[in-house]
């Protein structure tokens, strides 16, 4: 049985996860165990991520969360072939957790450390639902990251463009504080915008009609916000109104610019079967943007591929899995490893 079995690690953000998968050599994935405790709790009081807090409340449940991993797999430390971990990008203090932690596990259990990027966990994770094929498409939209690359295999990712200046997820969580409707922004504003009007307020659709891959979202943020404080003292209708304006702007320009990526794709594999675009990162979650990315995908001729939820947003199953994938081609890290803040895929 050439199955591996690996814990993974991760804590770049304000997830702090464990979980154990196995790889059969034909890419299937067996979740074996699969912990995430959150922190939004901790962050809530000042409206986003603080990194000293978020650093400290991974180090206080890593080591929790892995006895607990081990405990729902029913294994030992004994049991897995690899320790994974992600290293950055991220906040160091943060990623520092997790990447401690499992180098402390891999020496004491006499195991391979690999030494994972986030952004490769993300591009991976379509695979821990099925076995899906490379080359495929990836639009990231997250509170960090939104870009769409091109995944050609493990280790091999061929980014066509990221946003210029905010996040998608950024957007929506720094337009959603300006209106004063809670933290995390994206939920809280999609909740708004359910019974909103989206044609009302006019907004601008970011690099609406151009050629490539960037994104930008900076320009619309300021748009929302400049309407916002000129309305004197808002209504419920005006609340809807421009929160379901803006998820609307932001769903267009994300279904617009893959839906250039989709054409390059095609262009650039023009024997590609069924063409997939996976997106993922916590955005996915959003109903309108979904939405638009189905129209686009069906448009374009491409299957829409979007991992449940628990797999969209951070988790470690999916470091566990890019893990699992280097471990396989013989790869592992040395034991200083750095964390990294910065770390383009
Ligand atoms: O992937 P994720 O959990 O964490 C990282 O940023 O790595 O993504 C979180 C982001 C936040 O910006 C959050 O507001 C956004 O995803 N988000 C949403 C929704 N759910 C989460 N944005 C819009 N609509 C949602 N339903
Ligand atoms: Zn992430």
């Amino acid at each position: 049985d050439a199955a591996v079995t690996v814990l993974g690690l991760e804590s770049s953000c304000d997830e702090t996860a464990a979980a154990i998968i196995r790889l059969d050599p034909e890419g299937h994935v067996e979740v074996l165990a699969d912990r995430v405790r959150g922190q939004t709790a901790a962050h809530a009081p000042y409206g986003g991520v603080v990194p000293e807090i978020a650093a400290r409340a991974h180090a206080e449940v890593m080591d929790v969360l892995v006895a607990e991993t081990l405990g729902d797999a029913g294994i030992t430390l004994a049991d897995v072939d690899a320790i994974a971990a992600t290293s950055g990008p991220g906040l160091v203090g943060g990623v520092m957790a997790a990447l401690m932690t499992a180098k402390g596990l891999a020496l004491g259990a006499g195991k391979p450390l690999i030494a994972v990027n986030h952004l490769e966990g993300h591009a991976l994770s379509p695979r821990l639902v099925e076995p899906l094929a490379f080359p495929y498409l990836l639009l990231l939209v997250s509170g960090g990251h939104t870009q769409l690359l091109i995944a050609e295999g493990v280790g091999r990712y061929h980014r066509l463009g990221s946003t210029l200046d905010d996040a998608a997820g950024e957007a929506f969580d720094k337009t959603a504080k300006v209106m004063g409707l809670g933290f995390p922004g994206g939920p809280a504003l999609e909740k708004a915008a359910v019974s909103g009007n989206p044609a009302r307020f006019e907004l601008p659709i970011p690099l609406n009609n151009r050629p490539g891959f960037e994104f930008s979202f900076a320009g619309l943020k300021t748009a929302a916000r400049q309407i916002w404080e000129k309305i004197e003292s808002p209504s419920s209708a005006d609340i809807f109104d421009l929160a379901a304006a803006m998820q609307d702007k932001i769903a267009v320009t994300l279904s617009n610019r893959a839906s250039n990526a989709m054409k390059y794709f095609i262009e650039t594999y023009p024997d590609a079967l069924t063409p997939v675009l996976v997106v993922a990162g916590g955005v996915a979650a959003n109903k309108a943007v979904r939405a638009a990315l189905e129209d686009a995908a069906k448009a374009a001729g491409f299957r829409l591929l979007a991992p449940p939820m628990k797999w969209c947003t951070d988790n470690a199953a999916m470091i566990a899995l890019a893990g699992a994938e280097h471990f396989r081609q013989g790869e592992q890290d040395a034991l200083d490893v750095p964390a990294r803040a910065r770390w383009p895929l």
